[in-house]
């Protein structure tokens, strides 16, 4: 299976053409709903977006508003990342609060408060945040939490901020040096991105670039989880295993067998699956993203598994699904007990998020009879074919 251009990496990459009047040329996107939502949001404030062959060109010369229009924001929760950028280049940025997946109370916090050190006024007007500041300043920041999308945000203000931009406990998904590394081949000083301090120099402009977003490591690791399930034998190609050593650390634990090379894993599942406990964290721990598809295979484990929610504080409502599906899972605030092996039974269920959707996939691939999935508007968002490319492997899924 050949994984798809990483879901994420790909909006935070779109957003880092704002801070440039000259072309930049992006490889490797998913087609996919989420992708499609922030070229929406980029083009109403002025960027022209223009398909090439296979990559797609951004040009944000003639940027004609710095507020983003809120009945597109509402549609992800990245659209907020044009924040920092546009801040950076015209000095004024406005979004609402933006939407995305009911996973939990998903603050901002620590995007504003980096925009207030690098010396942004931040107010509310209406329903949206508004930051203003003729030239930011560098500063040191400590962020109250590693986020992945405030960190960014705030990375690329500091960009063009004057002098240097320490920012402390900031998040290290692979995602974040892939978006310093687009930086700074559009002329960028970024240092220590991909690790908890990272050091932005800022400089005056910032020219254009060709950049290749990276291979999804949440869709690798979700066709991962679907071969040990289904007890096939898959190789993930393009899906990087050292993105994802907590997945093959905890796959290998319940009794997986996984052989990696550097830019692709082998699958197999060798015989029963034992019991295992996991909780989702900050990279490089075990990816929040992965916490429901993980469960679902936990439900086929001997034993009792414990599954900790870290990162968010709402994100176990698949298991009311799940348990629809036959599946002995209890729930205590963010923890889940789940007891296995427990056969599967295929029934009608809803994808109440992206990644809750994928679980729900996952488990209609091992249940006894037909698994029907609504509102799979959720997985459009973030996989791209996912039902085709299931089918190429084997499984009998078909999108009505
Ligand atoms: N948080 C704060 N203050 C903030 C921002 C976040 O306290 O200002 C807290 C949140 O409440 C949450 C935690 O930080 O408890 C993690 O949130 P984070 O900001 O890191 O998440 P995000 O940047 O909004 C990105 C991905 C998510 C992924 C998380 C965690 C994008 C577009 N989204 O969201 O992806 O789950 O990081 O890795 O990059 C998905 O792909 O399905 C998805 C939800």
């Amino acid at each position: 299976m050949r994984i798809s251009g990483n879901k994420n990496a790909a909006v935070h990459a779109v957003t880092a053409a704002l801070l440039t009047a000259e072309d930049c040329r992006l490889e490797n996107l998913p087609a996919i709903e989420d992708v499609r939502y922030m070229l929406d949001i980029l083009e109403a404030l002025g960027v022209r977006v223009e398909r090439r062959g296979s990559s797609l060109v951004l040009n944000a010369a003639h940027i004609h508003t710095f507020a983003a229009p809120s009945d597109l924001a509402v549609n992800l929760r990245a659209s907020f990342l044009v924040m920092g950028p546009l801040l950076a280049r015209f000095g004024r940025a406005a979004c609402c609060p933006p939407g995305g997946d009911i996973i939990g109370l998903r603050p901002l916090d620590v995007h504003l408060a980096g925009f207030t050190a690098l010396g942004a006024q931040v107010r509310r007007e209406g329903d949206k945040f508004v930051a203003e500041a003729p030239r930011l300043r560098g500063s040191r920041i400590f962020m109250d939490y590693p986020s992945v999308l405030g960190t960014q945000d705030v990375m690329m203000a500091a960009t063009l901020a004057e002098g240097i931009t320490t920012m402390v406990n900031a998040a290290a998904e692979p995602e974040i040096a892939s978006l310093a590394e687009m930086l700074n081949r559009m002329g960028a000083r970024i240092r220590g991105a991909g690790g908890h301090t990272i050091e932005v120099e800022g400089v005056k402009e910032l020219g254009g670039v060709t950049h290749r977003i990276i291979p999804d490591r949440i869709e690798a690791g979700t066709f991962a989880i679907a071969a040990a399930l289904t007890e096939g034998d898959v190789t993930v190609e393009e899906g990087v295993p050292r993105h994802l050593d907590a997945l093959i650390w905890k796959m290998r634990e319940t009794g997986i067998q996984i052989e990696e090379d550097e830019m692709s894993f082998r699958v197999r599942r060798p015989g029963p699956l034992r019991a295992v406990n996991l909780q989702s964290v900050p990279y490089p721990g075990l990816a929040t993203d992965l916490q429901a598809p993980m469960a679902v295979l936990l439900t086929q484990a001997n034993g009792v598994s414990i599954v900790y929610e870290r990162v968010f504080d709402n994100r176990l409502l698949y298991v009311g699904e799940l348990r629809k599906m036959g599946a002995e899972v209890a729930t205590s605030g963010t923890t889940a007990l789940i007891s296995g092996p427990t056969p599967l039974v295929g029934t009608n269920v809803r994808a109440l998020d992206l990644r809750a959707g994928a679980a729900l996939v996952l488990a209609g691939l091992v249940a006894q009879g037909r698994t029907e999935i609504s509102d799979v508007y959720h997985l459009d968002r973030g996989y791209e074919a996912l039902d085709e490319k299931l089918r190429s492997l084997g499984a009998a899924i078909e999108r009505v």
